[in-house]
Formats: structure tokens, sequence, C-alpha cells
């Protein structure tokens, strides 16, 4: 009897297309209600889930004994449970390296979008209130030749270091970890938090969620950074108190925002959606066809792996 593999979305062929000799099930386009998922998942050897499906202890058991692998298709994994994972003996892999440039580049395309105001001015234009070329119109900030300071400086964090070398930028980096090695390559500059907030033009957040990370930047973080400073999250969420960062926009504390991620997702802050000096991407930092192609096939390979007893290539645990 083949084991039995529930993918809970339909993601793309390429990763499909691995799991052949498997009894898959794919549910719908549309993430699954908490219900249909805890019946679908019933037996399942493995379980190929997004960011958009909570896998925890009460999925676990729902799919029972058989449960070997949970692949996520996606680099962070907080929406799995690893330790009611790890306590069940079951694999819990994710989809690092293949989405960091392609994550680096929505980063980079909503800073820009942010500081130059792209979202206002398409507004403009479609409502059909454009009605001249105006000296002072629109008007944003520069960003070449500013200090970019990234906040979580892993692999997305260094490859957006990369993407500012042609916009001759400065750059400075606070994480968990100081990286010497990777400081000398991309010529960026430790900084605690605290003085990369008070001194940067622009701050890009990489960091996974973790209980340390949640709300890391909050009202009094907001407060210390410069009145032109832009904000850009594609990591998750949490990281940012949304409401606090509302108001900051609401006040001109900070300039502009760009954001790709959401506390409550699909939810966005009612407030975020009124103001002007934020753009609002709906999570689609890997959305390049080429990347989702790769994730698809990495967690099914992952899954694939696990099941015919492999080593799979990308474990979150033991
Ligand atoms: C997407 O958000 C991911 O973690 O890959």
């Amino acid at each position: 009897m083949p084991e039995k593999v529930l993918v809970t979305r339909k993601v793309p062929d390429a990763g499909l297309r691995l799991l052949e000799g498997f009894d898959v099930t794919v549910l719908a386009e549309q993430p699954p209600e908490r219900g249909e998922l805890l019946e679908a998942v019933r037996g399942a050897a493995g379980i190929l889930p997004t960011v958009t499906e909570k896998i925890d202890a009460e999925v676990m058991d729902a799919a029972g004994g058989d449960l070997r692998v949970i692949a996520n298709m996606a680099v962070g994994y907080d929406n799995i449970d690893v330790e009611a994972a790890t306590e069940r003996g079951v694999v819990v892999t994710n989809t690092p390296e293949v989405l960091n440039e392609t994550t680096a580049d929505t980063a980079f395309m909503l800073l820009l979008a942010a500081a130059r105001r792209l979202g206002e001015a398409e507004r403009l234009l479609r409502s059909g209130r454009w009605d001249a070329w105006g000296p002072k119109q629109l008007t944003g900030p520069d960003v070449w030749g500013k200090r970019l300071g990234i906040i979580g400086f892993g692999r997305i964090g260094q490859v957006l270091a990369r993407r500012t070398k042609g916009f001759d930028m400065e750059l400075a980096y606070h994480d968990q970890y100081r990286n010497e090695e990777a400081e000398r390559e991309l010529g960026a500059r430790y900084l605690e938090l605290d003085e990369l907030l008070r001194t940067c033009d622009f701050i890009s957040i990489h960091t996974p969620l973790t209980p340390e990370t949640t709300h890391l930047i909050g009202a009094e973080e907001l407060r210390k950074m410069k009145p032109e400073a832009v904000l850009v999250n594609t990591s998750r969420g949490p990281v940012v108190d949304e409401s606090a960062l509302a108001d900051a926009l609401a006040e001109g504390l900070i300039f502009a925002s760009g954001l790709d991620v959401y506390e409550n997702e699909p939810e966005v802050h009612p407030k975020l959606l009124e103001l002007e000096n934020v753009v609002l991407a709906p999570h689609i930092g890997s959305a390049s066809i080429e990347t989702r192609d790769k994730m698809a096939t990495l967690a099914a390979q992952n899954l694939a792996a696990v099941l015919r007893g492999k080593e799979p290539k990308t474990p979150v645990n033991g």
C-alpha cells in the first residue's frame, strides 16, 4: 500500500511530480478550514503544508502514528510546532536558500516603492486626479547613497546587502550573532539595535519569528527612528507591532513603510489600509515563478526522502 501524503494547497507541479508513487491528496487552491485539515490529515505519513496552515500537536495527533515528516513549503516554520513534532519522532523540514534572491528583491522593491511613493502615485493616476506634472509632486527621499540597516543578517539579509552595491549604500546590520566574515565581505558594520534604529535611513527586517523577535519593533523602537526613515518588513508580521507602526506612520514619526507580512494574515490593520505612506503587499516575498517551483521541489524532495528512509536535505529538527 503506498503511503498517504497530504499536500495542503495546490502547490506547483514541479513539486507534485516528485510525489508520484505515494497516495497523494492535494487540497484546494485556498487554505483549508481547520476541520477539513483535521479530517484530511488522518493516516498521513507525510504532510506538505504552506505558511497558511498551523501544524500543531492536534493536527499531528489527527494524522496518527504513521506520521513521519512535515515538509513545510517555506523557509520560516513558525506555523509548525517543532517541539511537538520532535516529541512524536516526526521530522520537520523547510525550504531555505532557494528563495534568498527573490525575497531580497521583494524587500528592495518595497524599499524603493515606499521611498518614492509608488503606491500613492499609482493611486493618484488611476483615480483620474492627476492633472499635471508638479515640481514638488510626490517627492520622496533618494535611496542611493543612504544608510541601510539590516535587522537579521542571515541568508536573505546578506543577499539584500549585495543588492545595495549598485545604489552606493552604506551598510549596517544587527543580529543576535556578529558575522565578521560577512562584515568584511559585504562592507557592513555591526551596530547595536538602538544605534541602528537611530542612525539608519532605511531599515529592513529579516529575522525569523521567535519569542525573542516578537514585537522587536514596537512604539519605543519606532520613536528612536529618524523622521525620514523607511521601514521594510518581509520576514513575519508579528516582528513588528502593527498598531504601533500604523500610529507612527499616521503621526509622521517615520517617513514610510513597505510591508509584505502582517500580524494576523490575511487581515491587515485597518489604519494601515487608510494611510498613503505605506506600501502593502500580500505576502509575495518569494513569489517568482522560478522560486515557487524550487520551493515546491525542495519540500517534495524532503518529504519523499524521509518516507524512503533517506536524509532530507534541509531538516530543522534532528
Ligand atoms: C515565506 O514566508 C517563507 O517563509 O518561505
